[in-house]
């Protein structure tokens, strides 16, 4: 990993390659993990290779990664920043409804304190859903922000949002983060990402690589990627990640893996040096604001 850093604000400065945990619970992002050792053991490398910001929720498992990292990384590094998420939780069936109430969002905080053996978390994204019940947005935020004053919360950020709801937010707390949706191939989130680079604030792509959950991602597999990968002798998946970083200097990459040799392979992706032809032909793949219609 070269040194290039990002500040998130109120949370420290973080490298640009950080790790994604969502994919050491069990299939669906549900239950433990298949192997509970290799899971082990791919935190402990990300921890020897310098990793120095895990994005995390008790969303995953449930309560299953966050524990996981509890167990494994503990004492955690100083220059460690855990990102957690809310506003969300898991029922019976693996689904992700929203739980959005001031209460609940502060009994959320309380519970990743807890599980993550933490007396304040370094950034906890408020994670909006279209179909949350009637509580407004500007609860939701101010109650973040009540955690934030009471130094429960170092920094805070929202997740799913649209640019309405980063302004309106904004407007309530200092946002520190956005973890939107956005990869070569979806770039729906542009406006989003453009305007926090304009205000330098940091914008963590989540899906870097297309997402576990379509497992014909086009930002692995599209002809172009694989054309860029074949003449810079690098993999697809360095390459995706090589155009997020040269995308905008906000971008903090949080790639998702239960490999430790995609992992190794992730976190040298800043190594790979795209020219203005592979920059173009990567651009020209999706127009900024929308997203590739069809999987491959
Ligand atoms: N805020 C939100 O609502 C939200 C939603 C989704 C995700 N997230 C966060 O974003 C992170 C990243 O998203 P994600 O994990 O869903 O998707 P992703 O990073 O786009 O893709 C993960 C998939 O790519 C594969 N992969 C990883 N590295 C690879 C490589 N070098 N070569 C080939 N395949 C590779 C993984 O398989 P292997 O396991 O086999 O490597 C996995 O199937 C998550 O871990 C989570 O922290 C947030």
């Amino acid at each position: 990993m070269t040194n290039d850093v990002v500040d998130v604000p109120g949370a420290g400065p973080v490298h640009r390659i950080g790790f994604g945990a969502m994919q050491l619970a069990g299939p669906g992002v549900f239950g433990p993990p298949g192997d509970r050792d290799r899971a082990a053991r791919v935190l402990r490398r990300a921890a020897e290779l310098g990793i120095d910001h895990i994005d995390t929720s008790d969303f995953y498992g449930p309560w299953v990664v966050n524990e996981l990292i509890a167990e494994v990384l503990r004492p955690y590094p100083q220059n460690l920043l855990l990102a957690t998420k809310i506003g969300a939780y898991r029922d019976h069936r693996g689904g992700w409804p929203p739980l959005v109430h001031p209460d609940a969002l502060r009994a959320q905080v309380h519970d990743n304190l807890r599980r993550l053996h933490l007396e304040a978390l370094d950034l906890v994204y408020l994670r909006h859903s279209a179909e949350q019940p009637g509580i407004p947005w500007e609860d939701q935020v101010g109650a973040l922000a009540e955690l934030r004053e009471a130094g429960l919360v170092r920094s805070i950020g929202l997740s799913n949002v649209d640019l309405a709801q980063f302004e309106q937010a904004r407007a309530i707390a200092p946002i520190s983060a956005v973890q939107n949706s956005y990869n070569v191939v979806d770039r729906a989130a542009a406006d989003l990402l453009d305007r926090t680079a304009a205000l330098g604030v940091p914008f963590v792509p989540f899906f870097p690589l297309g997402s576990a959950f379509q497992p014909n991602s086009r930002a692995l597999g599209d002809q172009v990627v694989r054309g860029v990968a074949e003449r810079l002798g690098v993999v697809p998946a360095q390459v995706s990640l090589a155009w997020l970083l040269h995308r905008a200097p906000n971008t903090l990459l949080i790639p998702g893996t239960s490999s430790i040799e995609h992992l190794e392979s992730n976190c040298a992706a800043d190594q790979v040096k795209l020219g203005e032809a592979d920059v173009q032909e990567l651009d020209d793949l999706v127009a900024e604001g929308t997203t590739a219609e069809r999987p491959l």
